[in-house]
């Protein structure tokens, strides 16, 4: 199995889109069994597949409760189904809460979601699990990344969301500490014939950060898929970005588990 978080502290870059059309394309066209895990309080990624959770969870365990440890003891017992292969743990409003909490009380359990991670690893029930991270450090995000064996950092080509990266960059090294095996890889998003994007490329290699060779093209045909609750690859397949986003996951599989790194 293959952790994944799909982090960068600056908002906006593609990070839920990416998390969406990673998880269909495994699916879809690579017969993955995934688990897509919304880290992020505003829950666009739990709003796109479980629309009728909108706010409101109901009884479904949430990525809040699996921090707090309230939760099933089984870890995939938690999860809500979506469709054949794919199954998300989604998000509400207590992912605030434990921000909050964690500020004024100082306590947090990041590492519950490390232990829900190595449980499905050793079930053997799931091939991705896939973390949706919030731009930022919350405890959730820092969670994310003290699961995951990777990173995918998705970015924009301008000096913030590069900046970002860097911020991310940054804190992976100090995590590498305690896990030199973690790896972490940028992937280019909204691209357009444009010498700032190969600007931008180059700056990231410049900085040591690896980036993907594959870039997701900017193309209207992503806000209208995520406004309709299709991904790409259903929405509209001969698109600019559902042909990028196929090409990426191809070499995203290629790289079997390492995805390179320094
Ligand atoms: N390739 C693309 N082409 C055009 N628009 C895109 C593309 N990728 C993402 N977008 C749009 O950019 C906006 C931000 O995307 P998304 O929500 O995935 O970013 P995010 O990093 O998850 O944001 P946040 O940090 O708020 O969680 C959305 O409106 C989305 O439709
Ligand atoms: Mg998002």
């Amino acid at each position: 199995m293959r952790a994944i978080a799909i982090m960068n502290n600056k908002g906006g870059v593609g990070k839920t889109v990416t998390a969406i059309n990673l998880a269909d394309i495994l699916v879809r066209d690579h017969g993955k069994r995934v688990v897509l895990v919304d880290c992020d309080g505003q829950a666009n990624l739990t709003r796109f597949f479980a629309p009728c959770m909108d706010a409101d969870p109901g009884e479904a365990v949430t990525t809040a409760d699996i921090l707090t440890g309230d939760c099933e003891p089984i870890w995939s017992d938690n999860l809500l189904p979506v469709r054949e292969g794919l199954a998300l743990l989604p998000s509400s409003s207590g992912l605030y809460d434990l921000d909050v909490d964690a500020i004024k009380d100082g306590v947090s359990a990041p590492e519950n979601l490390r232990h829900f991670a190595e449980s499905a690893r050793e079930d053997d029930e799931a091939d991705f699990l896939l973390f949706d991270c919030p731009p930022g450090y919350t405890v959730a995000s820092v969670a994310a990344l003290l699961a995951a064996d990777e990173v995918v950092i998705p970015v924009t080509a301008d000096a913030f969301s590069i900046a970002g990266v860097m911020a991310v960059w940054k804190q992976l090294r100090t995590i590498q500490r305690t896990r030199p095996g973690l790896r972490a890889t940028a992937l280019l998003t909204q691209t357009r014939r444009a010498d700032v994007v190969t600007a931008g490329e180059e700056m990231l290699r410049n900085l040591g950060v690896p980036v993907f060779d594959a870039k997701i093209r900017r193309t209207d045909k992503v806000p209208e898929s995520t406004m309709s609750l299709s991904p790409l690859a259903e929405y509209s397949p001969g698109s600019a970005a559902a042909r990028d986003y196929r090409i990426w996951v191809r070499e995203l599989l290629m790289m079997g588990g390492v995805i390179r790194g320094r």
